[in-house]
């Protein structure tokens, strides 16, 4: 292992991945459902430690041309991709620098100023104690007063089965001595044959035959990076708030935004057991333990900032929601950490009419006649409402967006994913996030963007070609399509409906003009 690396493994570069709940709309959302007073600023600076490629960080810096970005990260492959990305998506408000938080705890450097919003996800649980503390460090000097950070992490108890598998993964590469990719491909085809026999820990622990089928399907640099660092470690919530302590930073909520209205969600006899305690750390404790938490996205405060009560209701009055998807889809059930939780209709449902209509404050939402003949207040509008945002019936609206801002972008991921890179999602300004496009729909995407497209047929002759062009047929229920009649007919069909379907919505969106 490289001495610059501390312990991270950097065998091989990360993912290239999308990460809602880090969106400076998100957070804010889960600020002020939390009770705190979000930064007031409009223009934020936003600084991502350990940004990885930095896909995540340009989709948010397209979303919010208003807003400053910076990502830090200690391997150069990561950092050079991300300034490409965002020179190539014409992205005027991000750069990326190459810095070791070990480094840069001892000397920010004045250039890079203060922030008011610090991104940590998926760093804490695989740094060690040093280079958190060194990241503490940082926040001291780079976070302003009244500041949010958002720190994501594996947490106990739910991972507690998925450091068996740690456990076996890391000591096979120890004894085999083989590459990242190589041990984890063969680490994980012997602990699935143990699963196979079973050996009796399966009988103790049968979660662990799911972690490892899960660990199989995904990306194997991704196995590399979650299940061999040296330093690798699965927190309770109430360690997390200990270290940060240390850097004024105060547990502000989850951006894990349901988890928010935890242990009211909780079935009766649990809730009860849960307001027998006052204390918030070991309320926190206990719910977790109780709903078996396995990863956390705490957000924090530098210093407790409470707003004055007609100053929250204002700012919680004006935050602004926007439909999303086909009305009429909805399910009633809506899936949370805290188990399955059935919405009421006679709440949800004039909440979706009301926002069929148009875009609407949360201040519009309480006035709807059917929610106030039901004495539903602006408690029960915001837990509803937060449940939808959950759910993706409904997103945020951002209201400093800019469109053709945002397209620069779209159009470059676009066109880089007819060149082989992985990328699957694009900008969605009017929502601030962004929004899943997979690589079929990314090839007709380029075809349109390209502009000499006069009919169907022409669409998919392009869209088929930039397939071929990469080597790939196109998949039909995970099956390559071999006969090329019936593999140019399945596309037109998924062209049609992207047209049809798809495009209208995106526009709705801010993803094409
Ligand atoms: C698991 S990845 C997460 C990347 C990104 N935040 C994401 O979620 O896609 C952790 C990142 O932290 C970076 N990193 C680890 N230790 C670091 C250090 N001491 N200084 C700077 N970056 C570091 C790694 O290079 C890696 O990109």
């Amino acid at each position: 292992m490289a001495q610059w690396a501390h312990g991270y493994n950097v065998e091989v570069p990360y993912t290239l991945g999308y990460y809602k709940e880090t969106s400076p709309i998100w957070v804010k959302w889960a600020v002020l459902i939390g009770g705190r007073k979000p930064p007031q600023d409009r223009n934020l600076r936003v600084l991502e430690l350990g940004c990885g490629f930095g896909y995540n960080l340009c989709i948010h810096a397209a979303c919010f041309p208003m807003m400053e970005f910076l990502g830090i990260d200690f391997n150069p492959a990561h950092v050079f991709h991300g300034n490409e990305l965002a020179r190539i998506g014409g992205l005027k408000n991000i750069r990326f620098e190459e810095g070791d938080f070990v480094e840069l705890a001892k000397d920010w450097p004045s250039r890079y100023g203060q922030f008011h919003y610090v991104i940590l996800h998926g760093v804490w649980t695989w740094i060690a104690k040093p280079v958190r503390e060194a990241a503490v460090e940082i926040l001291k000097k780079a976070l302003l007063p009244g500041g949010i950070v958002y720190n994501s992490y594996n947490a106990m108890p739910g991972w507690m089965v998925g450091t068996l598998l740690r456990a076996l993964l890391k000591n096979y590469q120890e004894v085999t001595g083989l590459p990242g990719i190589e041990a984890v491909r063969k680490g994980l085809d012997l602990a699935k044959r143990m699963a196979d026999i079973p050996a009796p820990v399966f009988n103790v622990y049968p979660a662990l035959k799911n972690r490892i089928e899960m660990a199989s399907k995904h990306n194997l640099n991704y196995v590399v990076h979650e299940y061999l660092n040296d330093a690798h470690t699965v927190f309770w919530v109430h360690e997390v708030i200990e270290e940060m302590l240390e850097g004024k930073c105060y547990y502000a909520g989850s951006a894990n935004l349901v988890e928010n209205f935890l242990p009211g969600l909780l079935p009766d006899p649990l809730e009860k057991v849960v307001n027998e305690f006052s204390n918030m750390h070991f309320r926190l404790f206990l719910i977790d333990f109780m709903i078996n938490q396995a990863f956390r996205r705490d957000i924090y405060q530098k210093g407790i900032v409470n707003p004055w009560p007609i100053e929250q209701l204002r700012e919680l009055k004006s935050m602004a929601f926007i439909r999303l998807g086909n009305p009429g889809e909805e399910e009633l059930v809506f899936s949370t950490t805290a188990g399955q939780i059935k919405g009421r209709k006679e709440i949800y449902e004039p909440i979706l009419e009301e926002l069929s209509t148009g875009i609407k404050t949360v201040g519009e939402i309480i006035e709807n006649k059917k929610l106030k003949e039901q004495g539903i207040k602006l408690p029960g509008v915001i837990q509803y409402l937060t449940l939808l945002l959950e759910k993706g019936l409904i997103a945020l609206y951002n209201e400093t967006f800019n469109v053709p801002y945002a397209v620069n972008l779209s159009r470059a991921i676009a066109r880089l994913a007819t060149e082989g890179r992985p990328y699957n999602f694009l900008p969605a300004p009017v929502t601030g996030g962004g929004v899943n496009v997979p690589p079929v729909e990314m090839m007709i995407l380029d075809a349109l963007y390209d502009g000499q497209v006069s009919n169907m047929d022409m669409l998919v002759d392009k869209s088929l070609a930039r397939l071929k062009n990469l080597g790939r047929t196109l998949m039909k229920d995970d099956k390559p399509i071999e006969d090329p009649a019936e593999e140019r007919a399945y596309m037109g069909e998924i062209a049609q409906k992207f047209v049809a379907g798809r495009i209208p919505e995106l526009k709705k969106l801010g993803v094409v003009i």
